[in-house]
C-alpha cells in the first residue's frame, strides 16, 4: 500500500520494538491500528523489527500478511530473505501474499533472491508467476547497471525502473498498453508516466485498469494511489465496484481511493465496508483510516509509536 512515507528515522528501545510487535500480532486490536504499528516497525528498520514482522505471518488476514511482505521488501534487508522465501514456498498461502513475498525478494535483489525466485517462474498461480518474471527482470536490471539505486519521488522501491529521459506520453502509453511487450517493459512505461505526473500522464496510467493482466491492473491502481490525484477517482471506483474484478485489484483500488482522500473517496469506501471479500472489506477499513489522515493531515501517519504503546 502506498502508505504515508517515513520522514525521519525513529529512535526506539528494544523493549518498545517488542511491544510494537506484540501489538501488531494481537488480533483483538483494530486492523487499522495494527497497520500503523507495522509501518512504524518498517520505519525503525532493524533486525529486531524484521523479526517482529516475520513472526506475524501466522495471522488469518491475507491483507495484513501481504502488507508484512511488502514492508519487508521496502526495508531491503537481507535478514528478511528466509522469511520471504518460506512465505513464497507456502502453496496454501493466499496468492496476494505469495505475490508480495516474490516482489519483496525482487526489491531486496542479489544472487540469493535470484536463485530462490527462479524456482517459481512457472508457478501455477498467474499472479505469482508474473511477479517472479518481473522480480527476476528487476534483479538482472540492477546487476547489469552495477547496483543501480532507485530514487523514487515516492520513497518506494518499485518493481521496475523508469525509462530515463523519456517524456513522450503518447509513446509511453503505447508501451504501457502493448501486451506483446514484456511485463517489465510495460511496468517501466508505467513508472515513467508516474514520475511525469502530468494530467495527461495520469490519464494514460488510468487506461491500464482495462489491461488483461490482473497483476498489471493492481499495480496501476497502486501507482494511482501514489499519485493521489482526484482525476483518478472515477476509474478506480469503476474497478472497485466491479464484483467480478480480481480481489487484489479491488483491494488496491480501495487503498488508492483512501490515499486520494477526499470526501467523495470516503463515501465510496464506506459503501464497501461490508464487502463479501474479506480482503476488500479490510482494505476499505484501512483505506478509510488513511483517508481520515489525508483529510486532516495534522499528524504523521506512521509515527504513532507513543500512541500505540499507550494502547498496549
Ligand atoms: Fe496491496
Ligand atoms: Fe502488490
Amino acid at each position: 500500500m502506498s502508505a504515508p512515507s517515513p520522514k525521519e528515522n525513529v529512535a526506539v528501545s528494544e523493549d518498545e520494538v517488542k511491544k510494537l510487535g506484540e501489538f501488531l500480532r494481537n488480533e483483538t486490536n483494530p486492523l487499522k491500528a495494527r497497520f500503523r504499528a507495522l509501518f512504524t516497525l518498517r520505519n525503525i528498520n532493524n533486525l529486531l523489527a524484521i523479526q517482529q514482522i516475520g513472526d506475524c505471518f501466522s495471522d488469518p488476514s491475507a491483507l495484513l500478511k501481504h502488507e508484512l511482505a511488502y514492508c519487508l521488501g521496502q526495508m531491503q534487508s537481507h535478514e528478511a530473505i528466509p522469511i520471504l522465501a518460506s512465505v513464497l514456498n507456502n502453496l496454501e498461502e493466499h496468492p496476494m501474499v505469495r505475490h508480495e513475498a516474490a516482489e519483496a525478494l525482487g526489491a531486496i535483489g542479489g544472487e540469493d533472491c535470484l536463485q530462490i525466485l527462479k524456482k517459481y517462474s512457472q508457478d501455477k498461480v498467474t499472479e505469482v508467476a508474473e511477479t517472479v518474471e518481473l522480480a527476476l527482470a528487476r534483479i538482472c536490471h540492477v546487476q547489469e547497471y552495477a547496483n543501480l539505486k532507485q530514487s523514487s519521488p515516492y520513497f518506494s522501491v518499485d518493481p521496475a525502473f523508469p525509462l530515463k529521459g523519456c517524456s513522450d506520453v503518447e509513446l509511453l502509453t503505447t508501451m504501457l498498453m502493448n501486451e506483446k511487450l514484456s511485463l517489465y517493459q510495460r511496468y517501466q512505461a508505467m513508472f515513467t508516466l508516474r514520475d511525469l505526473a502530468t494530467p495527461e500522464s495520469i490519464e494514460a496510467i488510468g487506461k491500464g485498469l482495462k489491461a488483461s493482466s490482473a497483476l498489471f491492473r493492481h499495480e496501476i491502481a497502486f501507482v494511482l494511489g501514489q499519485l493521489q490525484n482526484s482525476q483518478s477517482i472515477e476509474v478506480l471506483t469503476e474497478n472497485l465496484k466491479d464484483l467480478g474484478e480480481n480481489e487484489m485489484v479491488r483491494h488496491e483500488c480501495a487503498e488508492a481511493l483512501g490515499a486520494i482522500g477526499t470526501k467523495e473517496c470516503e463515501a465510496i469506501l464506506k459503501e464497501f465496508l461490508a464487502d463479501e471479500k474479506r480482503v476488500v472489506k479490510e482494505s476499505c477499513e484501512v483505506a478509510l483510516d488513511i483517508c481520515e489522515y489525508e483529510m486532516n493531515g495534522n499528524f504523521q501517519y506512521a509515527d504513532g509509536l507513543q500512541t500505540i504503546l499507550k494502547q498496549s
